[in-house]
């Protein structure tokens, strides 16, 4: 834990006007200088919104009962504060901060509330869906860098939800079932995977909680479109969170969670005979192919820094980067 110096200012007399800067000067006594400069931030963020909303007591408690909501409703596999992010657009800006894109590599999407560390691994070809209900759907993919060659070994999470829209996790039972709907598998030395999944369909976030109820009142829908999410890990490697979405679906300009890009809207197509013979799935069966392109980990914090030094200027505020995160100059 940070040291605490005793140094602290008389708190009395405080008023709209001085609130901020005394509590700001309170939260600065610990050693911890990124800490003070999220907090800082954050107050100085609150309070000038409660200033400039002339934001009401009624308001303020609905708030606060707002997020008491959230968290009554989450559990182990129920993430109303992960939906909170999603929907306020948070999740996909700082996704988009600390994983910059240079031009050509593939371009990040939302995790959303429904990964899980239980996938089985599968070699590929495997089946990853289980739903007699889904029409099938090969995906036949590689993983690349940014100059074409490919990459091995890439650990690939992949998951979908189930013909009904939904993630396996929201089925009663699922402990006893097991997983479905997503597998774990490995690159191979043409940075090629493939699997047997189910053509995606558009779904509603879950939304009989108080992030569903926020949208009611927004005039918001809750349908995210069509999609297929994947995750890539290897040592080295910027780690890529992203998700392709089928062309034309009715949500594709209007995801409740801001997650879709044009680079990651994507043709399905049919198996021809040679290629169902080749992968072992019916002819005619719905197929996706798709290039995944990779940055290295030196690339990405490059183009971070360079990102967060450009943004912090033009913000006029005199930063240095610790660990690739700004922190006031204090010299
Ligand atoms: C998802 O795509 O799984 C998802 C993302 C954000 C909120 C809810 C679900
Ligand atoms: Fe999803």
């Amino acid at each position: 834990m940070a040291s605490q110096s005793n140094a602290a200012p008389p708190l009395l007399d405080l008023t709209i006007d001085n609130i901020t800067p005394n509590t700001n000067r309170i939260n600065s006594q610990c050693n911890d200088r990124r800490l003070v400069y999220l907090m800082t931030r954050l107050v100085t963020h609150l309070h000038d919104f409660a200033r400039e909303t002339r934001l009401s007591s009624e308001e303020w408690m609905a708030a606060l009962n707002f997020l008491v909501g959230c968290g009554q409703i989450s559990n182990d596999v129920r993430h109303e504060f992960i939906l909170l992010s999603d929907i306020l657009g948070l999740s996909l800006l700082v996704d988009s901060i600390n994983h910059p894109k240079p031009p050509l590599s593939t371009e990040g999407s939302v995790l959303g509330p429904f990964h899980t560390h239980d996938a089985p691994t599968m070699p590929s070809g495997g089946e990853m869906s289980s739903d007699p209900e889904g029409e099938p759907l090969l995906c036949v993919c590689t993983v690349k860098d940014t100059h074409g060659q490919p990459i091995r070994d890439v650990k690939i999470d992949i998951w979908e939800t189930d013909s009904s829209g939904h993630y396996d996790v929201q089925h009663a039972g699922r402990d006893e079932k097991g997983p479905s709907e997503r597998c774990v598998m490995l690159s191979d030395a043409e940075g090629q995977f493939w699997f047997k999944g189910i053509k995606p369909v558009s779904y509603p976030i879950p939304h009989d909680g108080p992030v569903g109820k926020l949208l009611e009142k927004l005039g918001r829908h809750c349908w995210r479109p069509a999609h297929l999410h994947f995750m890539f890990e290897k040592e080295g490697w910027d780690h890529l969170i992203t998700a392709l979405y089928v062309r034309g679906d009715k949500y594709e300009t209007s995801d409740a969670v801001f997650g879709v890009k044009q680079s990651l809207i994507v043709d399905l197509d049919k198996a021809d005979k040679a290629t169902a013979e080749k992968y072992g799935v019916k002819e005619g069966s719905w197929l996706l192919k798709h290039d995944f392109v990779l940055v290295t980990k030196q690339e990405t914090d490059d183009l971070k820094d360079k990102n967060a030094l450009e943004a912090l200027e033009k913000l006029g505020l005199r930063m240095k980067l610790v660990d690739h995160l700004p922190i006031p100059e204090l010299d």
